[in-house]
């Protein structure tokens, strides 16, 4: 029996080549996104479906999960892929934004999971898989209120495997780095030129290292490889990264002490 995966916003970037990635691979797709114009434009694979979910939105989130278990019958797999970025210093960062990336990159995930742990529960079979960052469990300058978010996801997963073991359900966490994708489009920051002086120089630096970086970052069909490759494997393994700048920075944060390497990514970023 073919298996099924159910993917959030899958309408770009890593969701869309993950969707793409199993498709081909012979597995039901439950694309799922919050605006269903994006499924018109999307290419049309045999294997892949689209259902509209808004991680933000509770019913749509239950609606959609109902969708997809009447289509299919069952739901093998969850990949909490949706997210939203910002950045900007703290004192200039709007309520409204805050309030977006916790509703969507921790609540959704919540939420979206919360709502699939019963389904999996009663089959005592499982995989939920979330897409993390390298900002889950390093930090950068100016990104305080989305390293909040991918932290959290973080604890969250890491707890939810004490409780879930018991009922077969397997979890696994995904830690992209620099991937080019639309992520980064959605920043809407006023231009440099209005900053208060205090943070103009250091912020426009960050932000001319964040714009070079993303637009040689790598793509995201290889974080989709990655996925694959967690959902398949049969280790215990919770956490995975794609390329070798991403694994480099892991290990260089694991081996020195933090202040040394805060020290190091304050003057990479200061140049
Ligand atoms: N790009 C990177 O460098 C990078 C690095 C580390 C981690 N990540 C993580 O990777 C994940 C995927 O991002 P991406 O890089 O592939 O960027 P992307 O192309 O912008 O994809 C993000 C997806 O999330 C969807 N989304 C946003 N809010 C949503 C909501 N309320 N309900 C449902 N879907 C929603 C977007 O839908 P719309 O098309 O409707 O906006 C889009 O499909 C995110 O969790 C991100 O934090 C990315």
């Amino acid at each position: 029996m073919m298996k099924t995966i159910l993917i959030t916003g899958a309408s770009s970037g890593i969701g869309k080549e993950t969707a793409i990635l199993f498709a081909e691979n012979g597995w039901n797709v439950a694309a799922t996104m919050r605006n269903m114009q994006n499924a018109d434009k999307a290419e049309a694979l045999p294997n892949i479906e689209y259902f509209r979910m808004d991680v933000k939105d509770k019913n749509s989130i239950e609606e959609c999960i109902q969708e997809v278990l009447e289509r299919y019958g069952k739901i093998d797999v969850l990949v909490n892929n949706a997210g939203i970025y910002t950045t900007n210093p703290i004192e200039l960062t709007q309520e409204e934004t805050i309030g977006n990336v916790i509703d969507t990159n921790i609540k959704g995930v919540i939420n979206v999971t919360k709502a699939l742990i019963p389904h999996f529960r009663k089959r005592k079979a499982g995989t939920i898989v979330t897409v993390s960052s390298i900002a889950g469990r390093l930090t950068f300058p100016f990104q305080s209120v989305y390293h909040t978010s991918k932290w959290a996801i973080e604890g969250f997963m890491e707890s939810l495997r004490y409780e879930l073991k018991p009922f077969n359900i397997n979890l696994k966490i995904i830690e992209p780095g620099v991937v080019k994708t639309n992520l980064y489009q959605s920043i809407q920051n006023l231009p440099l030129e209005k900053y208060p002086d205090d943070y103009k120089e250091s912020f426009g630096k960050w932000y001319k290292s964040l714009t070079d970086g993303y637009t040689k970052g790598y793509n995201p069909a290889i974080d989709a490889k990655t996925i694959f490759r967690a959902v398949n494997s049969k280790s215990s393994k919770l956490r995975y990264r794609s390329d070798f700048s991403t694994k480099l920075a892991f290990f260089l944060r694991a081996l020195l002490p933090l202040s040394t390497f805060q020290h190091m990514m304050q003057n990479m970023m200061s140049k």
